[in-house]
């Protein structure tokens, strides 16, 4: 490993699931996972191919009973490439003795590159070195080449370039009693000679997906004249070139391939344009060169230097290339959401979930408008939002829990255990701490951006109207004087209802309390700050009532929150009525117990009679508010915050979490920044290395993690330099740990670019390029940073 290349120098069987997800290329529209070029699904390579949006529904009977699942549907295999020396069956690692591999993920550029020499039965020996990208310049480009140099023979070979599109989605095993036929043949066509082209349909949700490939050769003296034969059915298409290769004269093999779907903008029809478009590229060198050069421009922006630790470093920068993978200038503009699990692998079928929490922050600070692009991923979906609210007997907007193609509830109603086999009731829908959740990002986004177009225009609507369902699915209890909000889930996804309970969700989830309780306040200052002719017009749209703006001021001072024993926040009402689990016996007996809930269902026991958390829950609201935010609310509620507070509740939850989800070691790291520097560097690590040491045993082959790898990022600005925003002005409250001295990164705030450096008790702030000055703070000392200036800041004392 180096600094930008991840690389490994064997091929093992049971590690090429998770390398393929690590290696995949992308471009912010489509990406593609990193198997060998000719392979099939087998059980060791899957190959996949995803594009934002690129959802469709099924049914599946499960005993007798009709399952509807929207997945992301993995798209036609365009990497097929083979070759055949004469006399030989294609290449492949069954029929030749493999002399050295070398598989190589090139972090700078997203590309995916593999060297092999293998000698084949007759004793011929050969290097083939193959290389391919999905191009960051042209968004519906990605190219491949192979270099083929025969070492000790000349002969005849034949390279079988081919479209594939009999694919279906099995990358999951839990999910193989899915239907997993997602597409329908439409037609292939040619465009000329060296063109191939396949197009699909999904079969429920009508997109149209075409791919477009040319195929070429080239020897020492240009372009060869090459045989070509056709093979096409619907649904596949391959063309076999042939051609003389000489003894130690490499031959370069260029497939060209345009990526269309019926989603895009400014097509005529899907199939026309991929012709249309890969008649026109040029050379492998030609469009690597535009590729290097978009990415180049994206890791000025982005890079995050960390110069005294290697490991760290490489990690980092490896997490910013998946994040670009998926979420690029490119996604702005297309009406998409962010994947949990990023676009290289079918987990949680490619839904849209919480996970926007962790991963805004990075883009915030650097590249807003991909956060806005994806904001309004969510203001389209309003529109299902309401209904949703409506037909639970709510009013305003409640967001799903898990999202797709339009915006409805998508969190399946059963779901397998793997350790029981079982299919067991899914009541996670209840987390209906997602439209909070949602809420706080459109504030965050204003906050960090400054764009007051897109609040007056599309955040307030949404904020106002996520603070309309919260105040109608709260209630006042006059007992306490309280607020209450019940039948909810917290994000600790083990507990789903009270042990024994027919009703679903929780009492008092303090998390989703506490959240709500700051909305409430928020939505009062969104309506302030929105002109008073607009503010009318948004209030008779959404049919905002006196009564309601009231009650979210009532409900910002008087929202309950359960407590227990000294100081310590219940994670909802009761939870001090638990059973304290054995958990030495748990880790003896199973070694890894992140996901107890599996284990303990499978044993016939109910997770929910235990004080036991999947992640952090009622803690995390010491990650996503700083102290000057969190303790004034606390202390308009009447409840007591202090230091002390926080660490006895980080102590006490640490110790009966599982961090079934890597979320929690990302919030469990920023809250420890403070508190115990080592430990939260320990956790930092964990995090660092989750989807890399593929920790949970199997999961990062289904799809990187995209709320863990941008959260090691957001940790270093937000936990590690302590960066928040107060009053219009950048705060940092530096804490270094671990090896961070020298590091060094640009960032954004309010259209202003910035460079941070730290070194040693300094913290250097420039502003190199015009901009407007920027008000910055650090500890006591703030100093304004003009355009072209740069101020440093002495922090830490002695
Ligand atoms: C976590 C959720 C998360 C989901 C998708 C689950 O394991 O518990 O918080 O949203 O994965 O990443």
């Amino acid at each position: 490993m180096t600094d930008w290349t991840l690389a490994f120098d064997t091929f093992e069987p049971e590690q090429e699931g998770l390398r393929e997800a690590l290696t995949s290329t992308g471009n912010g529209f489509f990406c593609t996972r990193g198997g060998l070029a000719w392979a099939q699904a087998d059980g060791v390579s899957y190959p996949g191919t995803y594009t934002h949006g690129g959802f469709n529904r099924e049914t599946t009977i499960m005993a007798g009973v009709p399952v509807l699942n929207e997945d992301l549907v993995n798209l036609p295999n365009w990497l097929l490439l083979e070759m055949r020396i004469e006399g030989e069956e294609a290449l492949d690692r069954e029929n030749v003795e493999i002399l050295s591999y070398r598989h190589e993920y090139d972090i700078r550029t997203a590309t995916t590159i593999r060297v092999l020499r293998v000698r084949d039965r007759a004793g011929r020996e050969t290097t083939l070195e193959t290389r391919r990208f999905v191009s960051m310049a042209d968004m519906h480009q990605a190219a491949m080449k192979w270099t083929i140099t025969p070492e000790n023979w000349s002969g005849r070979v034949e390279v079988i370039s081919a479209l594939d599109g009999r694919v279906t989605n099995k990358g999951v095993a839990r999910y193989q009693q899915l239907e997993g036929r997602h597409l329908d043949p439409v037609s292939p066509r040619t465009f000329g000679p060296e063109t191939i082209a396949l197009v699909v349909r999904t079969r429920q949700s009508r997109i149209y997906v075409a791919e477009a490939a040319r195929t070429r050769i080239f020897g020492v003296a240009g372009q060869l004249d090459v045989g070509r034969d056709l093979y096409q059915m619907q649904d596949y298409a391959h063309q076999v070139l042939s051609f003389e290769a000489t003894r130690g004269e490499p031959v370069r093999v260029e497939k060209m391939v345009a990526f269309y779907t019926s989603r895009d903008h400014a097509i005529n029809e899907p199939l026309v344009n991929a012709g249309k478009a890969v008649g026109r590229y040029g050379t492998y060198a030609e469009a690597f060169e535009h590729h290097r050069r978009a990415w180049e421009e994206l890791w000025e922006i982005c890079d995050v230097r960390v110069p005294n630790d290697e490991r760290v470093q490489l990690l980092l920068r490896l997490h910013i290339s998946h994040i670009l993978q998926v979420c690029s200038p490119h996604t702005s503009d297309l009406d998409a959401g962010v994947p949990a699990r990023g676009l290289n692998g079918e987990a949680y079928r490619g839904h849209i979930f919480w996970d926007e929490l962790f991963i805004y922050p990075f883009l915030n600070f650097r590249l807003p408008e991909i956060t806005r692009g994806l904001l309004m991923y969510r203001y389209r979906r309003m529109g299902e939002a309401r209904a949703a609210a409506k037909e639970a007997g709510y009013q305003g907007a409640m967001f799903p829990w898990q999202s797709g193609s339009d915006g409805q509830e998508e969190t399946q109603k059963v779901h397998i255990n793997p350790k029981s086999g079982k299919w067991e009731p899914d009541l996670s829908h209840n987390q209906r701490h997602v439209s909070a959740d949602i809420f706080y990002n459109v504030w965050r986004y204003y906050e960090t951006t400054g764009d007051t177009e897109f609040l007056l225009d599309y955040g307030a609507e949404m904020m106002l109207d996520i603070a309309r369902f919260w105040a109608s699915i709260a209630h006042h209890n006059p007992v306490r004087d309280r607020y209450e909000i019940h039948g909810v889930m917290g994000p600790d996804e083990f507990h789903e209802k009270y042990a024994g309970s027919d009703e679903e969700g929780l009492r008092n989830n303090a998390y989703t309390n506490v959240m709500v309780a700051w909305l409430s306040e928020i939505a009062l200052e969104v309506l302030d700050l929105v002109p008073e002719r607009r503010r009318q017009a948004l209030r008779a749209s959404i049919g905002l009532t006196d009564e309601e703006v009231e009650k979210w001021g009532e409900m910002s001072r008087k929202m309950f929150v359960p407590f227990h024993g000294d100081g310590l926040i219940s994670q909802f009402e009761g939870y001090d009525n638990l059973e304290e689990l054995d958990w030495d016996h748990y880790r003896r007996e199973y070694g890894n117990i992140q996901r107890l809930d599996r284990i303990l269902r499978a044993e016939g026991d109910d997770p929910d009679k235990y004080k036991l958390t999947k992640q952090a829950d009622a803690v995390l609201l010491f990650f996503l508010f700083p102290e000057d935010e969190l303790k004034p609310l606390f202390e308009r509620l009447g409840y007591e915050y202090s230091t002390e507070m926080v660490r006895r509740n980080t102590e006490y939850y640490d110790q009966r979490t599982s961090h079934g989800s890597t979320l929690s070691f990302i919030a469990h790291a920023g809250i420890l920044a403070d508190l115990d520097p080592e430990s939260s560097w320990e956790r930092y690590m964990v995090a660092l290395e989750s989807d890399v040491g593929d920790v949970q045993g199997g999961t990062t082959q289904e799809g990187i993690h995209m709320g863990v790898m941008a959260g090691t990022l957001d940790l270093i600005q937000r936990g590690y330099l302590g960066t928040d925003i107060r009053d219009g002005a950048l705060h940092f409250d530096p804490k270094p740990v671990g090896n961070l001295d020298g590091l060094s990164f640009p960032m954004q705030f309010h259209g202003t670019r910035l460079q941070i450096e730290l070194k040693g008790k300094q913290l250097t702030v420039a502003a190199p390029a015009d901009g407007q000055p920027v008000d910055v703070r650090v500890g006591d000392t703030a100093a304004r940073i003009e355009s072209g200036g740069s101020h440093t800041f002495d922090f830490g004392g002695e």
